[in-house]
């Protein structure tokens, strides 16, 4: 008991003094941070979930008494590594990274590795590099089976787990199928998640996809921009669906695509009910939300818990300040082209009309008020 009671009394000192010592003052929030800086780059505000990423990142290293550089790069490659080049140049201690794409850090990350500052890839893989140190995301081919379980959820022949159901329709369905932004490492575990669990039925011809855009390049959504989804939805449904057959399921790999998808369709004169084909999604942003618990507009999203992330990004961060290993359980499945990066995956979870309430009220994602 003495033993331990002085190791505390000792920990508590030199916590306070590494805190007078850095000047941890100022909105630095008391805590083991000290006021030391760290840099948090997210790729755009234009999607809600990085609002909420950077919020919840910015928030949790403030209240342990760190100082947070936030940076949004809309998007803008150049940008996105200028922003880190300020952050290294500010003094930043560590780096906390949601990359744009995740191929073109290498020069800035060297940079940072030169001034010895440890890097964190936040929720996308940072690829072509030496210099990362661990990855904090979610078990991004899990969230592709879940995409593809949604949709087929949707048509009845599975349930949210997978499992076949007792008396499923034989189709066939017409499907067509998007993915997201070919240079973001997460895009193509979402698409192998998703085609993996699809293949049975597409062999089978259960699911047709008329369009025949069957490769990931083929349906690939630069930087997941809805109006290019939307763009790419009319071209399908002018040349392939003009002899008056319908559109029943749309794979989407995230809610902005989803909503460019559900624009498509309806200047194309689908209405919701019975002919409204089922889509999935990812994020669970708000509007997406909406559309699934009130308008119907879409079946399924992917829930993310942003909050979560940030925690493990966090941990990571001030495990790795502390000369400390952080906790992973993933030493395997990313390797980013130079070595297989250490990572802690969180699990993702379907939401559906049926348990929006369970899934986003009671965790306190959204309000019910928010949803309408
Ligand atoms: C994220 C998804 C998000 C997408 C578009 C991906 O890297 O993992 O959650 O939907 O980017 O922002």
């Amino acid at each position: 008991m003495k033993k331990i009671l002085i190791a505390t009394l000792a920990a508590g000192a030199m916590v306070v003094s590494l805190a007078a010592c850095s000047g941890g003052g100022a909105g630095s929030g008391g805590g083991e941070g000290g006021g030391a800086l760290v840099g948090v780059a997210m790729p755009t505000k234009s999607s809600e979930r990085w609002i909420q990423d950077g919020d919840a990142v910015k928030k949790q290293l403030e209240d342990e008494g760190y100082k947070v550089d936030l940076q949004y790069a809309e998007d803008d490659i150049p940008t996105q590594v200028s922003q880190i080049e300020n952050m290294i140049t500010k003094g930043a201690e560590a780096l906390i990274i949601a990359s744009i794409d995740g191929t073109t850090l290498t020069q800035v990350l060297q940079d940072a590795a030169d001034a010895e500052i440890p890097v964190i890839a936040y929720d996308r893989l940072i690829r072509d590099t030496e210099n990362v140190s661990y990855y904090a995301s979610f078990d991004n081919y899990k969230v592709g089976v879940q995409q593809a379980n949604s949709v087929l959820n949707g048509l009845g022949l599975v349930d949210l787990d997978g499992a076949p159901v007792d008396g499923a329709p034989a189709g066939p369905f017409n499907i067509e199928m998007f993915a997201g932004s070919p240079d973001d490492n997460n895009a193509t575990f979402f698409w192998d998640g998703a085609q993996d669990t699809l293949k049975p039925f597409l062999d089978a011809g259960t699911l047709v996809v008329k369009s025949g855009q069957t490769d990931f390049e083929q349906a690939a959504t630069l930087r997941w921009d809805g109006e290019t989804a939307q763009k790419r939805m009319e071209n399908i449904l002018t040349s392939s669906y003009s002899d008056g057959s319908k559109v029943n399921a749309v794979l989407s790999p995230y809610d902005g695509i989803s909503r460019g998808i559900i624009s498509a369709l309806t200047d194309a004169g689908y209405s919701t009910g019975d002919e409204w084909p089922i889509i999935s999604g990812q994020d669970a942003e708000i509007d997406s939300v909406k559309a699934i618990a009130n308008t119907g507009e879409q079946y399924a999203t992917i829930f993310k818990d942003t909050r979560k992330l940030a925690t493990a990004a966090v941990e990571m961060t001030i495990a790795v300040l502390n000369d400390e290993e952080p906790e992973v359980n993933n030493e395997k499945d990313y390797d980013n082209g130079k070595f297989v990066v250490p990572s802690y995956l969180l699990e993702s979870q379907i939401v559906v009309k049926d348990n929006v309430n369970e899934v986003l009220v009671e965790s306190g994602y959204w309000t019910e008020e928010e949803i309408g």
